[in-house]
């Protein structure tokens, strides 16, 4: 997508992939110091050997230390495990929590519109789906009575134990507001549901008066009634400022697992032997990046105001322009990297998709993408509720390009709209 690769970042995952480079002093000292650090821990001091299942230790010391910073609470190295980008960790995690069969089969409450990732791995396991509707009309947040809703409902035919939740949103863009993550928090412990906490887009906060509140901070601030709720919390260097997908690095911390249950999931990822080193070594430099009075501290900064600078203008640009067109209707992408607008599909055009055997969103995408050369997925790639009709679309194109792709898709779109009107 164009975006510069962060400077520090790749210098230091350069100097562990080639330690010859070590004493090169064409290296800023701090990358330096921090590659020779992840090398000591790794062993052999090489990039190329395996790990402890969980994750170098060193590392893992990282991420601690970085979530203490964040929340203002204590985190223990031990609840700790790295892992092959964040999909590997919620994968493990979900594995763990299905169970049962019949009515005691674990239920899995995913909200809707859901990555697809939840769903695929439900599918996998063998569990029971349970959908939650997020709130269009209130900008995707996330409604308690929905909650009790679909929890009420799945317990006629399964037994619900884990709740998913994504925030910042993907494919709807939400950040949670302090009040409703305190809410799902209190509804999770009163129904005795494992949380599981998809927070990989914590650095995508773009729209004005929003922050990202993390669930063990939130917790933990409640107190005692709520602080031993258990809880996996899940981050990844695929997103935030850095965008490093390739390199499959993210961890997940699991807070108030019952030990034997730890056991049993550290035995779980060993038979994965360990995710790769060198994601390990790019999540440590996300965890702990240059600080004040160190060489790279200037630039770095620099560099990732700048990403997230771009993002929140392009996130503001894209929302205002669906906005702009007649029957377009886009809530604020107030972070992560989406848009999810709402389309309203005229029925000539509905029936059409339905005589091609195809969903009518998706018979709108496949036109887009036919007629402008624009790709995006049809909301029925991430549920929605019936009737209604969107598509994901991404803010990440660089601005020159997000503009020709706006100016082209209010071309085809009131083409589309012209030809199918009622
Ligand atoms: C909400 C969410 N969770 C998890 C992931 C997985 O990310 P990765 O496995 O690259 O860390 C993604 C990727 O798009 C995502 O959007």
């Amino acid at each position: 997508m164009g975006q510069k690769p962060i400077t520090f970042l790749r210098q230091v995952i350069s100097l562990c992939v080639n330690p010859d480079l070590l004493n090169n002093e064409s290296f800023p000292a701090d990358a330096r110091e921090r590659a020779r650090r992840i090398l000591q821990g790794c062993k052999g001091g090489s990039l190329g050997s395996y790990s402890d299942s969980v994750g170098v230790e060193v590392i893992r010391k990282d991420i601690a230390a970085y979530i203490e910073r964040r929340d203002g609470f204590p985190s223990d190295p031990d609840n700790i495990f790295l892992s092959t980008g964040a999909s590997d960790a919620i994968k493990n995690c979900l594995h763990l929590l299905v169970a049962g069969s019949g009515k005691t089969r674990t239920g899995i409450m995913i909200p809707i519109p859901q990555y697809p990732l939840y769903s695929a791995a439900a599918s996998q396991l063998d569990a029971h789906q349970v959908n939650y509707y997020l709130n269009e009309d209130n900008n995707w947040a996330l409604d308690i009575a929905e909650l009790e809703r679909s929890v009420k409902e799945a317990r006629q035919h399964c037994t619900p134990r884990v709740l998913c939740v994504i925030n910042p949103g993907n494919p709807t863009g939400q950040v949670l507001s302090k009040e409703n993550v305190q809410e799902i928090i209190k509804f999770a412990a009163r129904e005795h549901l494992f949380l599981m906490a998809d927070e990989v887009y914590q650095d995508n906060i773009y729209a004005e008066g929003c922050a990202f509140h993390s669930f063990k901070k939130t917790m933990m601030e409640l107190g005692p009634e709520y602080s031993t709720l258990e809880l996996a919390s899940f981050h990844s260097t695929s997103k935030g400022y850095m965008g490093e997908c390739g390199f499959r690095g993210g961890y997940m911390e699991v807070i108030n697992m019952d030990p034997q249950v730890k056991l049993q999931l550290k035995k779980l990822v060993s038979t994965k032997l360990c995710p790769p080193v060198s994601g390990q070594a790019t999540m440590d430099c996300v965890v702990n990046p240059p600080q004040p009075g160190e060489p790279s501290y200037e630039s770095f900064i620099k560099e990732k105001t700048a990403v997230l600078k771009s993002l929140a203008e392009r996130a503001k640009l894209v929302a205002e322009t669906f906005n702009s067109i007649e029957g377009v209707t886009c809530n604020t992408v107030q972070g992560a990297m989406y848009a999810f607008p709402r389309i309203a599909l005229p029925q000539r055009a509905v029936e059409k998709a339905k005589s091609l055997g195809q969903a009518p969103d998706g018979f709108y995408a496949l036109q887009l993408l036919e007629q402008a050369g624009i790709c995006v997925v049809p909301g029925s790639g991430f549920g929605q509720r019936e009737g209604t009709y969107h598509f994901r679309t991404t803010i990440l194109p660089q601005p020159d390009k997000l503009k020709i792709f706006m100016d082209a898709f209010t071309a085809f779109h009131n083409k589309f709209m012209k030809e199918y009107a009622d």
